[in-house]
């Protein structure tokens, strides 16, 4: 068998614990060529690829970042390089030149979504589900989201201290994009007091009579976990640019200052934000995600070498299973109103601005 890989979108922790997985079941149970393109589909339209040696493998599983590179401008529908052209006939000769059986495509909702397109250009992917924003239909979590709330969690436990020395109202923003799922398990795991999600508009009052309460009350500190893509129940997502090349080009980002500002006047201690960013995507993936991982990968591996294409490898009640491309593509997976853990919280006294 000739298989390629790539990792596409944005970076996440675990890619390469999946690429090893993937590669060393390929090379040991099938006896398998396996070839890594560089930057995600851009290596694919381009013609850019290594051949993963088994060597290249060791020591990466517990590596940050991707040993291929990615991209998420690379989208062969609408190429950004060749004035959005229609590059798919770029992709096929590639795949047809390296005479490959398949492509094992890591990736969120764009790369799934472009992998389903691709499919009916006659590539064979199976897909795998990553994002630290665990926002991917038909999956019970992706790898990445476990390490980038280890990382958020870890923040804003350090932001409390000093939101308890200084009596101050601190607010702290996770990523996520459209989901709130950062949020809600780092503001869980954490212990903040409020918790703002994408899902749940927010009314600034209501954030208000709570810090108040704290205030009064004794206990002269809050914190609030606030996810990028919160808005008010009268406002707009924050957005910090746009990146037009990108498959989703909206990049979010500064509500932790909107709400700041939408604060001031109405409590009276002193408000601080803190903009967690980049950092909960980097480094390396906890034990949790490495395991997760592993098990994608070789999972991943075994439905490429059985042949079954057009499939992404999910996580259902601890069993891996296949979700066919098109029921995930272009589908986002929120959190709901009737989520346990969001109940859970509201159950102990959290507050979600409502
Ligand atoms: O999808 C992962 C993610 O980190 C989102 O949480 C965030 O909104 C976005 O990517 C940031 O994208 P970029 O790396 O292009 O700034």
């Amino acid at each position: 068998m000739r298989i390629g890989i790539l990792t596409g979108g944005g970076d996440c922790p675990g890619l390469n614990a999946v690429l090893r997985a993937a590669a060393k079941t390929l090379i040991n149970q099938h006896n398998a060529t396996v070839f890594g393109f560089y930057d995600g589909w851009e290596g694919v339209i381009e013609n850019r690829y290594e051949e993963l040696e088994y060597q290249e493998l060791s020591g990466i599983l517990t590596l940050g970042g991707t040993i291929l590179g990615t991209s998420n401008k690379a989208n062969p529908l609408k190429y950004y390089k060749q004035n959005d052209k229609n590059v798919v006939a770029d992709c096929v000769k590639t795949y047809t030149d390296l005479q490959l059986d398949g492509i094992i495509a890591l990736g969120g909702d764009g790369t799934m979504s472009i992998s389903y397109e691709l499919m009916k250009a006659g590539i064979n992917v199976v897909g795998c589900p990553k994002t630290i924003d665990n926002d991917l239909m038909g999956t019970d979590i992706t790898f990445g989201f476990d390490t980038a709330v280890s990382i958020a969690t870890e923040a804003l436990d350090r932001i409390q201290t000093t939101a308890q020395s200084h009596h101050r109202i601190l607010i702290v923003e996770t990523m996520g994009r459209y989901a709130g799922w950062i949020a809600l398990h780092a503001g869980v795991a954490s212990g903040s007091d409020i918790i703002v999600i994408p899902e749940i508009p927010y009314q600034v009052d209501k954030i208000a009579e709570i810090c108040v309460k704290r205030e009064n009350g004794g206990q002269r500190f809050t914190l609030i976990c606030i996810a990028e893509g919160a808005k008010s129940v009268d406002g707009e997502m924050t957005v910090k640019q746009t990146v037009k090349e990108s498959y989703d080009p909206i990049r979010l980002g500064g509500v932790a200052n909107t709400l700041a500002a939408q604060l001031e006047g109405k409590v009276h201690s002193e408000i601080r934000t803190t903009i967690l960013g980049h950092v909960q995507r980097g480094g390396t993936p906890t034990a949790f995600d490495r395991v997760l991982s592993t098990r994608f990968g070789a999972a991943a591996a075994e439905q490429a070498a059985a042949k079954n294409w057009g499939v992404m490898v999910a996580l259902q009640n601890d069993q891996m299973v296949n979700i066919k491309l098109n029921e995930v593509a272009h589908i986002q997976r929120l959190v709901t109103l009737d989520s346990p853990l969001l109940k859970s919280a509201k159950s102990i006294g959290i507050g979600f601005g409502d």
